[in-house]
């Protein structure tokens, strides 16, 4: 359902759920503020039509406690200068602050409620409790738009349970990311090739797993990388490894084989004695790590294979740099990486915060990809074909 099914919104109370899930440095600014971009044509559609914008959103994770280290206010002096109204921080979520500031509130202004997850029943696994929270929210509007994407897998308050209370709609970053993700995962011009990268392989097992039946060409950098290395024999030195999927890892090697999905992995890496940045940088064979020294980026002869195989794409999906990109020493990898998408013709999907990101601080023009998704989690969900329970509540 789409903001139109709502019927004329002049005057009316719109609880709009966002994610702004911003990242902040120490002093509080926000050091990537894409997600409160992102929000601004769901918030100034309902704006030009009239009605009270009441926007719950949440900022780390809290859990369930009032704690000023993460109150919304650098989100909301942030979102009045991008929106250009005048934004009203409540004091709480759903309290007499809230009532308040929404009680006072006039067409065409923004009122955003703290910090949600300020409120245990927010992430409740106890179905009653997260209800009765929901009614509370539900009571401050007379309809809902759900347009926090990077949210919409988890089954919370503020996105799921009051979606099945109050009038719903999806907004229009939700649509625009579903159309886009689902573009890619359904039906995808191919050559279809999915580069991931991050940390971690646990995060991204369900991903891989469907990808190896979908993709033909999956490309894996990254912290990720040594384990696969490591199931293909190789010693990693001090790179990152998660011991316990090595085996895991080395099903998915096969599987790959069998279904003839082309495994692309480093075959050079960079290497330093310890992770900083201004540790000193070497470039080794992936078969020669040295037992002292930890992989931070791919090399250089992996740049030229990794984006030749991208050149070679008509779908791409990103999803995690393949190195630590905040060190300008090892950044060169995820810029290769960022460039080849750039200049490709395929049509492209950046997903996951940290690529995301990493696209925007190394300064790459954004209109070069197709799509750059807010989604972390919930982008990867999504390729691992889930339902996401703040999805499936709008349709059902
Ligand atoms: C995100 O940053 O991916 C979203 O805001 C969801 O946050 P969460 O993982 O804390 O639920």
């Amino acid at each position: 359902k789409t903001i139109e099914s709502l019927g004329d919104l002049k005057g009316k109370r719109v609880l709009v759920r966002s994610d702004f899930n911003v990242p902040l440095d120490a002093d509080k600014n926000i050091t990537d503020d894409g997600r409160i971009q992102a929000a601004l044509p769901t918030l100034r559609t309902l704006l030009d039509a009239g009605a009270k914008v009441v926007v719950v959103a949440h900022l780390g994770r809290p859990k369930g406690e009032v704690n000023p280290d993460y109150s919304l206010a650098p989100v909301a002096t942030r979102l009045a200068e991008v929106a250009g109204v005048s934004v009203t921080l409540a004091e709480d979520t759903v309290g007499e602050s809230a009532k308040a500031a929404v009680a006072a509130m006039g067409e065409g202004e923004i009122v955003l409620l703290e910090n949600v997850r300020f409120n245990a029943a927010e992430t409740s696994k106890d179905d009653a409790e997260r209800e009765a929270f929901a009614a509370e929210l539900a009571a401050l509007a007379d309809v809902f738009v759900s347009d926090g994407f990077g949210v919409v897998h988890r089954k919370q308050a503020s996105v799921y349970d009051v979606a099945k209370i109050l009038p719903s709609a999806a907004g229009l970053l939700v649509l625009k990311e579903i159309e886009s993700l689902g573009r890619a995962i359904t039906d995808p011009e191919r050559p279809y090739t999915v580069v991931l990268g991050g940390s971690k392989v646990s995060d991204k097992l369900g991903v891989i797993a469907n990808l190896l039946s979908k993709a033909d060409r999956l490309i894996v950098g990254g912290g990720m990388a040594y384990t696969f290395l490591v199931a293909q024999g190789h010693e990693v030195g001090t790179s990152l490894l998660e011991a316990d999927q090595v085996e895991t890892v080395k099903g998915y090697i096969a599987t790959a084989k069998d279904n003839g999905v082309e495994l692309l992995l480093p075959v050079d890496t960079v290497v330093a004695p310890y992770f900083g940045a201004d540790a000193p940088a070497t470039v080794v064979a992936s078969s020669a790590i040295p037992a002292d020294q930890m992989g931070l980026d791919i090399g250089p002869q992996t740049r030229t294979i990794f984006a030749d195989a991208i050149a070679d794409s008509k779908t791409v999906v990103w999803n995690g740099p393949v190195g630590v990109f905040e060190f300008e020493a090892f950044a060169e990898g995820t810029k290769a990486v960022a460039k080849a998408i750039s200049e490709s013709d395929a049509f492209s999907v950046i997903g996951g915060g940290d690529s995301a990101a990493a696209v925007r601080t190394l300064g790459f023009d954004e209109s070069t990809f197709s799509h750059i998704s807010t989604g972390g989690g919930a982008s990867l969900e999504l390729l691992e074909g889930k339902v996401l329970p703040g999805i499936a509540v709008l349709e059902g």
